[in-house]
């Protein structure tokens, strides 16, 4: 990055010229709970948790007040606010749409919280990564690792502070989220995104931000990175997504609507959803993408149409969707955001997902097929299929596959997109129940010693060296080549709970709570059942912590999960059509 800087013009604007946007979001507005909310997604959702959030006590205005104080300051010890499942149980047994994931004996399910001694020790860690800005928490450090170089680990990473987030909102703490979605909301609109004398599309969001002191002048200013600093020089398609993800999360569990509401959040959204809404010569509704523009930062094979950003995409448009106002051009901008979800939803069921019986069909796949009669439509060679492939896929069971484009379906597994998919529900119940029984039938490859594979399996050879550069943190079985990180425990976790399978998720973490902490909370780790500390893993790696607490904090009070998940909406839901007859619509 430093030596970046003498490359590329960055212009960096200093953020205390700027006028700090409206504070006018008013702190009382969660009082009401998420009942006032016009984010009416209770309609759509199965999870109905809207009544349950208000069984937590409110802030009150001078609470609140002190809050920042005391983020500020994260030494000071805390009681942990948990609040009981006891407290929620009720409500939750009496919501018709729980049901269906309530049918494993009640103690089994809800097992009071014993907090692991870790949980409290990550807590600590967690307000020690605090990021402040003029005496605000900003965010969280992306590791405190001070054995290694910090590179750019020392700066808040919007994709890494979605887990801090989530953790924070989950203990009743949202100030620090709200704080953090207008920083980034701000360096959005103030910043120009220019690479060499190129400029990125406005409504961009950074990868990453720092605070920058300036003891002589006593100042405090932030330094951006859309991707002008970042290693091999990729902007990050995910960052918009999950900003709008978190101000929906935000929304959901403060009933805070106002934030939401602010002229500049509705701008920020749009800005985001005109990048990605954009028309050009595509013909898939899928968005294609660089190498590297996601959790996956480096060269891994997976530009195109990765699974990660059509999973997120979708997430976030769903998100948008239930935030923007109708108002000016914003209904004309829903109608367009309704219509990608539907193509998005029908071109994502039927052409990313893999089970038994479709890696069959593809298997026996004619080639060369030309109309609209064609049942390969994107002409893949069965000879492309990998080996792998025909002993990975267990009769019961199924993924969505990393890619799809013309000639090429890239068959590795991605944890996140599909993750994702089961929290937005892009994928049908089915395969929603698809990919949990593939995890349980592949546990010891996609799980192993350590939670969870970011994407199996490895890159290995010839094929290494063509698709990664010759990368040397990707080699085989490590970082994002087949590497194993602690922070998809979140993820998991919450799939786990949509799809009535906590157990699953109580497992994993029992292997978490074996070593994290005594290995210092590593980014990662390597091997192909992940028993090794990854070789250039950073230790207090902040979302390994925030991901953990997530995950218990889900298990203890499952209603948590309305924050991220969306059930599925009758009207994306997919359409019955067969597969050599969808360019009829
Ligand atoms: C690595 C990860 C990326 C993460 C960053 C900061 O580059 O690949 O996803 O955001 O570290 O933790």
């Amino acid at each position: 990055m430093r030596a970046a800087a003498k490359m590329f013009t960055v212009t960096p604007l200093s953020l205390d010229v700027l006028t700090e946007p409206v504070d006018h979001v008013s702190r009382k507005a969660g009082e009401n709970g998420c009942n006032g909310s016009t984010l009416h997604d209770n309609g759509n959702t199965g999870f109905d948790f809207s009544i349950l959030r208000e069984v937590r006590p409110r802030r009150s205005d001078s609470e609140e007040r002190s809050l920042s104080d005391f983020a500020a300051s994260p030494r000071l010890g805390r009681p942990l606010e948990t609040v009981r499942s006891s407290d929620c149980l009720e409500g939750l047994l009496n919501s018709p749409s729980m049901r269906s994931t309530l049918d494993t004996p009640r103690s089994e399910r809800f097992p009071s919280f014993e907090p692991h001694p870790m949980f409290a020790e990550a807590w600590e860690l967690l307000r020690k990564s605090l990021v402040n800005f003029r005496g605000r928490p900003v965010g969280t450090i992306a590791a405190s690792d001070h054995a290694e170089e910090a590179l750019n680990y020392d700066q808040v990473f919007v994709r890494d502070f979605v887990p801090s987030a989530l953790a924070f909102l989950m203990n009743n703490e949202p100030e620090i989220v709200k704080n953090f979605l207008l920083k980034a909301l701000r360096l959005q609109s103030n910043w120009e995104k220019r690479i060499d004398n190129f400029t990125l599309g406005k409504g961009a969001m950074p990868a990453s931000f720092k605070v920058l002191h300036d003891p002589l002048h006593n100042k405090e200013k932030i330094m951006a990175d859309f991707g002008e600093s970042a290693i091999g020089r990729v902007a990050p398609v995910d960052s918009g997504f999950w900003w709008i993800i978190l101000l929906r999360a935000y929304t959901k569990c403060t009933g805070d609507q106002t934030l939401a509401e602010m002229p500049d959040c509705q701008r920020g959204i749009r800005l985001v959803l005109s990048l990605c809404l954009s028309e050009g010569f595509d013909t898939f509704p899928t968005l294609l993408c660089a190498d590297g523009c996601c959790m996956i930062d480096r060269r891994m094979g997976i530009y195109g149409y990765p699974i990660e950003i059509q999973a997120l995409f979708y997430m976030a448009l769903r998100c948008a969707k239930l935030m923007l106002k109708p108002e000016g051009d914003g209904k004309e901008l829903l109608e367009r955001v309704e219509k990608r979800l539907q193509a998005l939803n029908y071109h994502i069921r039927s052409y990313f997902w893999l089970d038994f019986q479709q890696l069959n069909n593809v298997y026996r796949y004619k080639t060369e097929e030309y109309s609209h009669t064609a049942v390969n439509k994107f002409n893949v060679i069965p000879d492309s299929i990998p080996d792998w492939v025909f002993d990975f896929m267990p009769m019961k069971g199924g993924y969505f596959i990393g890619n799809v484009s013309p000639a090429r379906m890239d068959f590795r597994w991605f944890c996140l997109g599909n993750c994702v998919a089961i929290l937005s529900s892009l994928a049908t119940h089915e395969q929603e129940m698809g990919i949990m029984d593939l995890l349980e039938e592949r546990w010891p490859d996609l799980i192993g010693e350590m939670p969870l594979k970011i994407a199996y399996p490895a890159l290995e050879g010839h094929e290494w060296r063509i698709v990664t550069g010759c990368d040397p943190k990707n080699t085989r079985w490590s970082y994002h080549n087949g590497g194993s990180w602690p922070v998809l425990i979140w993820l998991f976790t919450a799939a786990c709970i949509k799809t009535g399978r906590p157990h699953m998720a109580r497992k994993a973490i029992e292997l978490l709570e074996s070593r994290l902490s005594n290995d210092h909370w590593p980014e990662y780790y390597d091997g192909t059942s992940g028993r090794y500390i990854g070789k250039q893993a950073r230790k207090y790696q902040t979302w390994s912590i925030a991901g953990y607490l997530v995950a218990k904090m889900m298990l203890e009070d499952p209603s948590h999960l309305g924050m991220i998940s969306i059930e599925d909406d009758r009207k994306t839901k997919s359409l019955n059509i067969p597969r050599s007859a969808s360019s009829m619509f």
